[in-house]
């Protein structure tokens, strides 16, 4: 089975080797944990080192931010790589009203089957799922959602979800997003002591791999991630 890695330094021998292809991965965490950063990482690092095309729909930021975002990170050449970003104002932009007006997930639907068959990218990224169910409130959140990730699956790129988890609450989730998933990674801020607050990464859940579980502290120094154990608190 062939693997896409995180090149997350450390968390590659945590997953067991990383993500088997053409899964739908989950990557929750609350806000400002990294979940866009370290999505659009796995992207970039897979069309630098191997080729991988990879298609990035932020219904989120706009494509100038993120953009900027990916600079800061010391990702300078992502113009010169494989990876296509959109935002919804340009997904806006390519569909006539009335096809808006059916509803986000159909548009989405759509917009990736005609760009998965016509440019065979190997990773697509939705960037969040809170930004989906915001930009159209799901008639039936289970089935719709159901079907969507259905439809995912059967796709042939590996695909990740960023799904944000807000302050406080009790799942991971809103719709059963997790079990439908084939793979879970979550983000969290942890509070070590009294003024030290770490990002820390666990793969909750990873089908068909022996991965290993417990929590990694996440951090970003010069140009790339590392997830190192955690010694003590
Ligand atoms: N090298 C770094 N080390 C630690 N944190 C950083 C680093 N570079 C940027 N950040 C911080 O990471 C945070 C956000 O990262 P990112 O946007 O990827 O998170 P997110 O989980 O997608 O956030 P959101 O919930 O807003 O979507 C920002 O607060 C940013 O300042
Ligand atoms: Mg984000």
């Amino acid at each position: 089975m062939k693997k896409i890695k995180t090149y997350i330094d450390g968390f590659d021998d945590v997953l067991g080797g990383g993500i088997p292809e053409g899964h739908v991965v989950l990557m929750c965490g609350t806000p400002g944990t990294m979940k866009t950063s370290i999505t659009y990482s796995i992207m970039y690092e897979n069309a630098k080192r191997n080729g991988l095309k990879g298609l990035y729909i932020s219904l989120e930021e706009s494509y100038e931010g993120l953009k900027g975002a990916m600079l800061d990170l010391e990702m300078k050449d992502i113009d010169q790589l494989p990876v296509f970003m959109i935002d919804v104002g340009r997904i806006r932009k390519a569909h006539p009203e009335q096809e808006i007006n059916k509803g986000w997930m159909e548009i989405l639907t759509q917009y990736i089957q005609k760009r998965v068959e016509a440019d065979e990218f190997d990773i697509v990224v939705i960037d969040s799922l809170a930004a989906l169910y915001s930009l159209s409130p799901l008639k039936n959140p289970r089935a719709e959602l159901f079907h969507f990730i259905r439809f995912l699956k059967e796709l042939e790129p590996t695909v990740f979800l960023i799904s944000e988890i807000s302050h406080g609450s009790v799942g991971l989730v809103s719709n059963d997003e997790d079990f439908l998933a084939d793979g879970i990674i979550h983000l969290k801020m942890h509070e070590a002591g009294d003024s030290d607050v770490q990002i820390r990464i666990n793969c909750i859940k990873m089908r068909r791999t022996k991965h290993q579980r417990g929590w990694y502290r996440l951090m970003h120094t010069g140009k790339k991630f590392t997830a190192t154990p955690i010694i003590s608190d």
